[in-house]
């Protein structure tokens, strides 16, 4: 009885020193991993990484490509996160579109999940509706945030 107590004490230290072993190759593989998401052109911030693969085209479309790639188009929840978005911006110098909308009610930004927004960086002035045609976000080189018509293109941006 006590015999087989210890067996299984040894048993199970050597299964911990089996797992330590493996969530330090995960750790190295993972951190692999992260610098090659951050390279060229993402940017990694907290648990979140930003990354775009450079195509254009509407905020439809934009949409559903970073859903199809297992992220979400790019939604900013904080003023860490915007300069992450704005470097991207900046690098390519093309606007892009983010997960934000007032599609639902006008005037009321929402993410796609239908969270009203906890964060914004509007231009001054923004959002005007601009012939209530407005409902789309776009982000300029300067980190300030414009609506603008959810049909014109721009650069794509997902979050993962
Ligand atoms: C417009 C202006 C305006 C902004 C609109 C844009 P456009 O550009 O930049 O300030 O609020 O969203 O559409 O259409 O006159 O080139
Ligand atoms: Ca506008």
């Amino acid at each position: 009885k006590g015999d087989s107590g210890l067996s299984e004490v040894n048993l199970m230290k050597k299964q911990v020193s089996d797992l330590e072993g493996q969530l330090r190759a995960l750790q190295a593989s993972f951190s692999k991993y992260q610098k090659v998401a951050a390279f060229p052109g993402g940017r990694i911030v907290g648990n979140k990484v930003f990354v775009t693969s450079g195509y254009e085209g509407t905020f439809d479309d934009l949409k559903q490509k970073c859903l199809q790639a297992g992220g979400q188009l790019a939604a900013p929840k904080n003023a860490v996160e915007n300069t992450a978005v704005q470097q991207i911006v900046v690098q390519h110098n093309k606007s892009v579109f983010l997960g934000v909308t007032d599609i639902q009610t006008e005037g009321k930004f929402r993410y796609l999940n239908g969270d009203a927004i906890v964060y914004s960086n509007w231009l001054q002035g923004e959002p005007n509706n601009e012939k209530g045609r407005e409902n789309c976000v776009e982000v300029y080189v300067n980190g300030k945030w414009n609506d603008r018509a959810c049909g014109e293109k721009r650069l794509i941006l997902c979050e993962f």
